[in-house]
């Protein structure tokens, strides 16, 4: 069975965290890596927009103790959730276009791996540069148009066929008027493959929601051919941070 965006995330609220509940390295890396380009400091206004459960919220919060709440914006309540009601976080459920274009000023901007759900992309970042303060930043983090991803083909071609090109948004963004600079930054994962597997069968890709249990099921059976002899998983994870400045 095939599900929609909205009631794929709906779906996988719960597990989500879990997926990266032994990957606290890899997401301490990634926030430092977001921290610094962001420019983060303490007074900022930090919206993260797409924000899931929070995950990277909660992970920036640790590493610098922001005066003001992050505001973490999700259509998905299921997935807003498991973000904490307290003073740190203000959770808004919201599509990213109608937040984008509803009064508010911030002085920085997160997306992260949540850009590929917007159809209408220069209507999101045009809304998104008049929310910005001068000198604002807006991070947006991404996957590049091929991946290393231990999939089976059809995922990866998939991938391949619907992933948007960071070069198009680069090109959008300064269209808009931002500033753009784009840095990749490579994390090197090993991971079981039981735990891959898994993390596979329950979909924790949304690009796997596009294939029904069928298809998925042969996926992993081809995916099992080819790493039968393997116990571990070793793969290059590369993210592209575009950076747009005002
Ligand atoms: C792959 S998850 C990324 C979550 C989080 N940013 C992270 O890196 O862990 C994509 C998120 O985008 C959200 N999303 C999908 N469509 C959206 C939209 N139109 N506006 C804002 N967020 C959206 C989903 O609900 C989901 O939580």
């Amino acid at each position: 069975m095939k599900y929609s965006i909205q009631e794929h995330y709906q779906k996988l609220a719960n597990q989500y965290d879990d997926f990266w509940a032994n990957s606290s390295e890899f997401i301490y890396f990634l926030t430092q890596a977001i921290i610094e380009n962001l420019q983060l400091k303490l007074t900022d206004v930090l919206v993260d927009l797409g924000c899931g459960t929070g995950i990277y919220s909660k992970a920036i919060r640790t590493q610098i103790n922001l005066e003001n709440k992050i505001i973490c914006v999700d259509p998905s309540d299921k997935m807003l959730e498991k973000t904490p009601n307290n003073s740190y976080y203000q959770t808004v459920v919201k599509d990213a276009i109608e937040f984008a274009h509803e009064p508010g000023n911030y002085d920085k901007i997160l997306i992260k791996e949540m850009i590929h759900h917007i159809n209408d992309k220069e209507k999101l970042l045009t809304g998104l540069f008049n929310r910005l303060h001068d000198q604002g930043i807006l991070l947006i983090i991404l996957l590049p148009p091929t991946i290393e991803y231990p999939l089976f083909q059809q995922a990866l071609s998939v991938y391949e066929s619907v992933q948007p090109h960071y070069n198009n948004l680069v090109n959008l963004c300064e269209k808009i008027g931002f500033k753009t600079t784009v840095n990749f930054i490579d994390y090197h994962v090993s991971i079981s493959k039981e735990k891959y597997f898994n993390m596979v069968r329950n979909r924790y890709m949304s690009l796997l929601s596009r294939f029904d249990d069928e298809e998925l099921n042969n996926g992993l059976q081809e995916m099992r051919e080819n790493y039968k002899n393997v116990s571990d998983l070793e793969f290059c994870d590369r993210f592209v941070f575009l950076l747009a400045k005002k």
